[in-house]
């Protein structure tokens, strides 16, 4: 399966807007990665796993019960939606997210996502990990405390309750620790397209994005 497009960036860059715009538009499948470190993180605070213990973290993330129903995420059968969405579960996600044994235990299931038609994938090393070998990555990127606002009004927006000074320190923390841990860190994909969507539009940014994969997929009709 060759149809793949990256989309790899820092918290707050907009990569989940715009993946879920693409997908939705090239009628693609679509992979938040994120959202299976959020899962883990929580699942793992709830057992009381600390980042140090690898091997029963690795075990977690090889058993783990998920099931993503339409918009919905379900763990170990509860609905878990509105949990993993929280800075908190973020944090968490961040920390387990180091761990190289867990990050081993989460490819081939994020591999597996790869199917006909063909894939939109967003996380932090779609392009550089997991799918090297995707024609389209784009990294976006935006200013921390455009990124910042862009996550607070996203949380006000869900009716979690956030004060934005925390927000800017959170994401700080967050991206300091995805950019300097020694697997997979967050850092741009050779032969990436680099975004920076500071003072853009979502529609802005997707149009960019849209332009790319036309020419990265000549067949296509987008
Ligand atoms: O994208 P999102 O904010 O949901 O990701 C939560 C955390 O999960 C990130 O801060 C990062 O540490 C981790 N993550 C990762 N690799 C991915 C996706 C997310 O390490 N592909």
């Amino acid at each position: 399966m060759k149809q793949i497009v990256t989309i790899d960036g820092p918290s707050g860059s907009g990569k989940g807007t715009i993946a879920q715009l693409l997908a939705r538009n090239l009628g693609w499948h679509f992979l938040d990665s994120g959202a299976l470190y959020r899962l883990l993180g929580l699942a793992a605070e709830r057992r009381g796993l600390a980042s140090t213990q690898t091997a029963p973290l690795a075990a977690l993330a090889r058993s783990l019960r998920v099931e993503f129903v339409g918009e919905r995420v379900f763990l170990d059968g509860e609905d878990v939606s509105g949990a993993i969405r929280t800075e908190q579960a973020g944090n968490a996600a961040s920390k387990v997210a180091a761990v190289a044994e867990v990050r081993a235990a989460l490819l081939e299931w994020q591999r597996a996502c790869a199917r006909d038609p063909g894939l939109v994938a967003d996380g932090r090393d779609m392009g550089s990990v997991v799918f090297p070998d995707a024609p389209l990555k784009v990294f976006l990127t935006a200013e921390p405390e455009e990124r910042a606002r862009r996550r607070y009004k996203q949380l006000k927006e869900k009716g979690i309750d956030v004060n934005l000074a925390d927000l800017v320190e959170e994401i700080r923390e967050r991206d300091e620790r995805d950019r300097n841990r020694p697997v997979a860190p967050l850092k741009p994909p050779d032969g990436a397209l680099e975004l920076d969507s500071t003072g853009l539009s979502v529609d802005e940014v997707f149009d960019r994005v849209l332009k790319a994969v036309r020419q990265a997929f000549p067949g296509l009709v987008v």
